[in-house]
């Protein structure tokens, strides 16, 4: 049995350096401020990118801090060149999916034709969302997962209240793919069931292609094909309220490599996972980071409930009743001005020039002024505008945080088919490339709580 919570589950979780982030919005703790309204899908408040896809609305100040996320297109996501599926980092995307397919947290690289999740010494790894929702569908993820104890590669479907449909894969495991469920983020671990490939084949040396076909009724999890378990909606009815346990509302697409064998980790995630990871470990020594690989992702819409209204750009929610009927089909827009905007102040743009403040103060004796130029200082600087770089993105619970940095050489070394493609000596990657990777990553982290300050500097110094 899966031991962890439930919102991480894969979840991917996220990105801080620091362990010690304090969850602020959720169970026990209440809903956000209304300063910094929006509770990230890690349970923090902020505004700009909290508000975007993962932004919890059963937590935030009100129902409208959340902005509506994009709707679900059909469309197969490949990864030959960086433009065919764009991929975005979290802190420069704004919420209009025509902008990017893919938010990421963390360091993705292309190269031949895949592109990777990488994690890299002392980093919490890489996660992709995609910027659209599915409101039921078929998603397939054609991919490779990593390898190692306290290794975690995933594949699952998340919503904003936390219903969310799983693959994941540990890395002393490569035979096994677990899949799992969970309902609004209800940590009941009794979900989970395996899918065993052939004696012959694995996870992390072959390709795959993992299936999660969700419709009102069910879900099947296939592995190539062939139907490898099916979870029936009939079967999760809570007899004493009446509901039916079963992921429900729109979901985004999240592939991820997280370190469940973090020591800082609880006990359940980190056994579970294998063990503490090894930041030694051979994947290390060849390539610089451990990673899986991403050929393409498809994605197959199927239609939304009936009685969900008829907007054909967003979905909202209208009750936090958290279950199918909480949300509606709309024709609001998804995207923000800037990251000092919510879904309630969604024009509020980075503050103007400052216009100088001219002050004389003195006269000297040939009657020339002395003049000082006053400022008004930046505000708002403790507020976070991207979940994970200022601080979001740790469930304090046993669970895992996300992350970032990487970057490194490919390769694939042992282990995988003498036909890899992977092979070190075709990739164009370098320790340079790495190198910048990894510190341009760790720029962003430092400034981290303050990046909105820095930003704000920035304008105040155009503005001189
Ligand atoms: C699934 O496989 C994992 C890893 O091999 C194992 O720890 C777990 O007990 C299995 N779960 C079930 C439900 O069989
Ligand atoms: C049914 O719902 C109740 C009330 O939320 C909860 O306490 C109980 O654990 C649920 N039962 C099952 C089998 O999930």
């Amino acid at each position: 049995m899966v031991r962890f919570s439930t919102v991480g589950a894969a979840v991917l979780l996220a990105s801080s350096v620091s362990a010690q982030i304090t969850k602020e919005c959720g169970d026990g703790l209440g809903k956000c401020p209304s300063n910094k309204p929006c509770c990230s899908q890690y349970g923090q408040c902020g505004v700009g990118a909290y508000c975007l896809g993962g932004c919890d609305p059963s937590w935030s100040n009100s129902l409208q801090s959340c902005m509506p996320v994009p709707q679900c297109q059909s469309k197969k996501y490949t990864f030959t060149k960086s433009d065919d599926s764009p991929i975005v980092s979290n802190t420069k995307f704004l919420g209009d999916p025509s902008n990017a397919d893919w938010v990421s947290d963390g360091q993705p690289l292309f190269a031949n034709n895949v592109v990777y999740l990488t994690m890299a010494p002392d980093t919490v790894g890489t996660v992709l969302a995609s910027t659209r929702y599915v409101w039921y569908g078929k998603i397939s993820a054609t991919m490779r997962t990593s390898k190692g104890q306290g290794v975690v590669s995933a594949f699952i479907m998340m919503s904003d209240v936390k219903d969310e449909i799983d693959y994941e894969w540990v890395g002393v495991d490569l035979q096994t793919s677990q899949t799992n469920y969970y309902w609004n983020g209800i940590p009941d671990y009794t979900h989970s069931g395996n899918i065993s490939l052939a004696k012959d084949t694995n996870t992390y040396s072959d390709w795959h292609t993992y299936t999660i076909d969700w419709t009102p009724d069910s879900i099947t999890w296939s592995v190539d094909g062939q139907v490898g378990r099916v979870q029936k909606r009939a079967d999760t009815l809570n007899k004493t309220t009446g509901i039916y346990e079963f992921p429900q509302t729109p979901s985004r697409v999240q592939l991820s490599l997280w370190p469940g064998g973090l020591a800082s980790n609880g006990k359940g995630t980190i056994d579970w996972a294998g063990g503490l990871i090894n930041w030694d470990d051979d994947e290390i020594k060849k390539n610089g980071y451990f990673y899986a690989m991403v050929r393409d992702v498809a994605v197959e819409c199927y239609n939304p409930p009936s009685n969900s209204g008829s907007g054909k750009v967003s979905y909202a929610y209208k009750d936090l009743d958290k279950v199918s009927s909480s949300v509606e089909l709309s024709n609001d827009r998804t995207w923000l001005k800037s990251f000092l905007a919510t879904g309630e102040n969604k024009d509020k743009e980075l503050p103007a020039q400052q216009s100088k403040a001219t002050t004389i103060v003195s006269t000297d004796a040939a009657g020339k002024a002395t003049t000082v130029v006053s400022t008004v200082a930046p505000t708002d600087s403790n507020i976070g505008t991207v979940p994970g770089l200022d601080g979001a993105g740790f469930d304090s619970g046993d669970l895992n945080n996300g992350g970032t940095n990487g970057g490194g050489d490919g390769g694939d070394g042992s282990g995988g088919s003498g036909t890899d493609p992977t092979n070190p000596t075709s990739t164009g990657w370098s320790q340079s490339d790495k190198a910048g990777g990894s510190s341009d990553a760790s720029k962003i982290l430092i400034v981290g709580g303050n990046l909105i300050a820095m930003m704000l500097i920035g304008v105040w110094m155009v503005a001189l």
